[in-house]
């Protein structure tokens, strides 16, 4: 690393707190730091000229690649003209308009109008306060509390961190708060011994009879809301088994539970649909909706208000007066105008068929590369997001021990490959999730970086003893 590297960092250390990190170590200079300073397509640069293959598009969210003049363009032609006045009391710009007309279209029927914020986060937590607010109206006080799934991924704030279903985003921080409860995530891998035998459609049952259980033991009439990622996200990269939505859904309409999903991920492309509610056959209330939107060239997040829960805002505020929610930077023109730009992309590259095709070819290449891996207990994906989860014993699918660290050392050994590919925060899991523009020459360079690593770990862990001689790969 050269020095003028060293010194960034080194000025980092001393004034920046970083998400996700070991706060201590990085602050002492225990734990590494990186200077990202460009990007063309699937590839960033660091401060020394460093490429690597970003197989995670940021965080499964620069979805048009690096380095797209076109979008630095919009931005910069809307900051000529108007880089922001508030959208409050009616006030809108020219992109907003533009950008909401989009997404309806693209939302489908039965989606009515957008509210926008910076982050996925903010927008689950205008989703909760949706939530309230239309069963306040109705007359309803006491059905308020909201249903997520152990390992759903939905923000980090106070709120939004308690639907999060991981433990590190709750310990230390007295979350979940009251009122938020988590259910069985839809994990067909990781079932537990006594849902062995189950098919994945027996699987989806047993989760939908959970949430049932979960919504009458609370009472039906304190129930609002579930929200779920049509595929879960961070919590490891899931897709649903087979029948899921199908069962879930059923349950939601029976207990006059409202659905939000979450597509902060899925939505705009990533898994070879516009949106994952097209691809699974969700027919949510509320649809949560970032990363992908801009591809991350400018902050911004929406909150895609169905018709059902439109016609309560509505009378709401004939009754209440003006809704007492806002951010200052909501609608801002130069997200909206990034947003556009990114759109016409996608659609005019046909990006989300990209996702869809090259995407299969991603699945099947990691198929075949790890489907026999000695430690790789599961190998699954769909569309552009991939997951590779190692156990110490796949045929018994037992994970490895956490002192391991077999997760985060296989991330390291692919960084050490310039590619990089996320560890997961819990558990064994490495994750893909390359930028749609991806194509299959890409994808088999991603596979063929990834298999060095996970070989060279596997070596490792067969020369310190974890895992049996007969496992080495080399
Ligand atoms: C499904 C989902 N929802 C919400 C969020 C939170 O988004 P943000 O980090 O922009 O607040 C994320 C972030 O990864 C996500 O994956």
């Amino acid at each position: 690393m050269s020095q003028q590297h060293r010194d960034l960092i080194e000025r980092d250390r001393k004034v920046t707190f970083h998400a996700s990190t070991h706060l201590r170590d990085f602050a002492h200079g225990d734990a590494p730091g990186r200077v990202i300073t460009g990007g063309k397509g699937i590839h960033i640069v660091d401060k020394d000229g460093r490429e690597f293959i970003d197989g995670f598009a940021g965080l499964y969210c620069v979805n048009i690649g690096y380095g797209r003049t076109e979008v630095a363009e919009a931005i910069y032609q809307q900051a000529l003209e108007l880089s922001y006045y508030h959208t409050y009391v009616g006030h809108s710009n020219e992109p907003q308009i533009a950008l909401s007309e989009k997404i309806i279209e693209l939302a489908g029927p039965g989606m009515s109008k957008v509210y926008y914020g910076l982050g996925g986060s903010d927008a689950n937590e205008t989703q909760l306060k949706l939530v309230r607010y239309y069963n306040n109206v109705l007359g309803r006080p006491q059905k308020k509390k909201v249903i997520s799934r152990q390992r759903g991924y939905h923000g980090s704030g106070l709120a939004t961190g308690s639907l999060t279903g991981l433990k590190a985003f709750h310990d230390q921080f007295d979350l979940p708060l009251a009122g938020i409860l988590h259910t069985e995530a839809p994990y067909y891998y990781h079932r537990a011994a006594e849902q062995e035998g189950m098919s994945e459609r027996e699987f989806s049952h047993f989760c939908a009879q959970k949430l049932e259980a979960m919504i009458l033991a609370e009472g039906p009439d304190t129930v609002a809301a579930f929200i779920g990622e049509p595929v879960l996200g961070t919590g490891g990269i899931v897709p649903p088994p087979e029948g899921y939505w199908e069962a879930i859904q059923a349950v939601l309409a029976k207990y006059d539970v409202l659905l939000i999903a979450d597509e902060v991920v899925c939505g705009f492309g990533r898994i070879g649909a516009d949106f994952g509610s097209h691809f699974y056959g969700i027919k949510p209330d509320l649809i949560t909706v970032a990363k992908g939107l801009t591809s991350a060239y400018q902050p911004l997040s929406g909150v895609i208000v169905g018709d059902r829960v439109w016609r309560v805002l509505e009378q709401g505020t004939g009754e209440y007066g003006p809704i007492g929610h806002g951010w200052t930077y909501s609608g801002h023109a130069l997200g909206c105008a990034a947003a556009l730009a990114n759109l016409a992309i996608i659609e005019r590259e046909g990006l989300t068929a990209n996702a869809a095709e090259t995407g299969a070819y991603l699945q099947s290449r990691m198929q075949a590369a790890f489907g026999e891996h000695p430690i790789v207990g599961n190998v699954r994906g769909v569309g552009m997001l991939a997951a590779l989860e190692f156990a110490i014993d796949p045929a018994r699918r037992t994970h490895f021990d956490a002192v391991h660290k077999v997760g985060a050392r296989i991330a390291a050994a692919a960084l050490d490959e310039n590619l990089i590919a996320r560890a997961m925060p819990q558990g064994d899991i490495l994750g893909f999730a390359p930028p749609l523009v991806a194509t299959r020459a890409e994808v088999d360079e991603i596979v063929a970086r990834a298999e060095r690593a996970v070989n060279k770990v596997t070596d490792e862990l067969v020369r310190e003893g974890v895992v049996k001689a007969t496992m080495a790969v080399s």
